[in-house]
């Protein structure tokens, strides 16, 4: 047999999870972030389950962090517009901008003259990023009026042009930066007449007045909840990875003897161990601590010990019927519908979601699940 571990992607929750977005943002068109090999859950079939829905329901286009994203997603027959969200690295990527029919950021003076340097045969759609207090990419909004101007004045190479902006504090309780960065992108909107591109997936899910011409949810469409305090919306997200495995062995131990490397975890009484197919070679976070969430079963139980390179060891004293062979579930759902939040097991590694769902290594097969899988 194979070893067990893979990583099952759910296409209709991908599905549910972008028709949730659009709900809560019924007046904005939904760009569907899907950078980073759509946050480590292969960028081409998500992006064709997208493509699948309804034409009214799907995404009017896709982002990216870069050309070389883009390339993949068009081999893999991707026909939608795609954004990059970071525009060019240079300006000799302007020609297969060009040639793949894409959409750019420009938040640089050096890339803005490339681009009127250049002479595309059709003007390229352009969103202008502002600094609006992320204080890491963009125009300041004094220095963002000249570069609209300088933008607009070019119609035969920049054409829909949008303004954009990110949010440093939108996942928090307390919103008196968000309101400031708000005010700011609100102002300079009006100011220029230009529709507004603002909203991660916090701010999809909690703040409709942050929702512009379009919105721009990332982790949200795999499931993960981004905000501090969960709220109705998200309790709605449903995951879309699994990450699963079994049983490879089993271990009794007597009350005081220790498991895996340090001995960290020592057993508090006679305790029965599962070693389980999942390490940190296959991404999963070696800062996992004692007690780190995983389901056996479809049941809770906790990991015992330090992770290794290829096997991680759970408690499983309590857990009736674990064997060999028996289903271990990472994050995401259990056989018998029970759902481990990606979320809870990133609070445990201090970590974030993102980092646990970009970091699966390709070593892990992705199994594809769902309409069109
Ligand atoms: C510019 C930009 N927009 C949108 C997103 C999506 O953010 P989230 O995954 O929090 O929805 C990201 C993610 O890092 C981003 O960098």
């Amino acid at each position: 047999m194979a070893r067990p571990l893979v990583a099952d992607i759910d296409l209709d929750a991908l599905r549910h999870n972008y028709r949730l977005a659009r709900e809560l943002a019924p007046q904005s068109q939904a760009l569907a972030v899907i950078k980073a090999d759509a946050y480590g859950h292969g960028a081409v079939p998500c992006a064709r389950a997208l493509e699948s829905l309804p034409a009214d329901q799907r995404p009017p286009a896709f982002a990216v962090a870069c050309l070389e994203e883009a390339e993949l997603l068009r081999q893999g027959g991707v026909v939608a517009p795609i954004v990059l969200l970071e525009g060019i690295f240079e300006a000799a990527e302007l020609a297969r901008v060009e040639a793949l029919d894409l959409w750019m950021a420009v938040h640089s003076e050096w890339q803005v003259n490339a681009l009127l340097a250049y002479r595309p045969a059709k003007p390229i759609p352009v969103w202008l990023k502002v600094d609006s207090g992320m204080h890491r990419l963009g125009f300041t909004p004094e220095a963002a009026t000249e570069v609209w101007e300088r933008l607009a004045r070019r119609p035969d190479s920049v054409t829909a042009i949008q303004l954009m902006s990110h949010f440093a504090t939108a996942d928090a309780v307390d919103a008196g930066y968000f309101r400031q960065q708000l005010a700011c992108m609100r102002e300079l909107a009006q100011r220029l007449g230009a529709p507004l591109c603002l909203a991660n997936s916090p701010a999809t899910l909690a703040w409709p007045e942050s929702h512009g011409a379009w919105v721009r949810p990332g982790v949200m469409l795999y499931g993960s909840d981004p905000l501090e305090v969960a709220s109705d919306a998200t309790r709605r997200l449903k995951p879309v990875m699994t990450l699963r495995s079994q049983i490879i062995a089993l271990r009794d131990l007597e009350a005081g003897e220790a498991v895996g490397y340090a001995g960290r975890w020592c057993a508090p009484r006679p305790s029965r161990i599962a070693v389980v197919a999942c390490g940190y070679g296959d991404g999963y976070d070696r800062h996992a601590v004692d007690g780190t969430p995983v389901l056996v079963a479809g049941q809770p139980a906790g990991i015992a010990g330090k992770v290794s390179m290829d096997m991680l060891t759970v408690d499983v004293t309590d857990i009736a019927g674990a064997d060999i062979g028996t289903e271990v579930v990472l994050w995401g759902r259990a056989a018998n519908g029970r759902v481990l939040s990606v979320d809870a097991v990133a609070r445990h590694c201090d970590t974030i979601s993102y980092t646990l769902l970009t970091g699966v290594l390709p070593r892990v097969p992705r199994r594809y699940l769902g309409l069109g899988a």
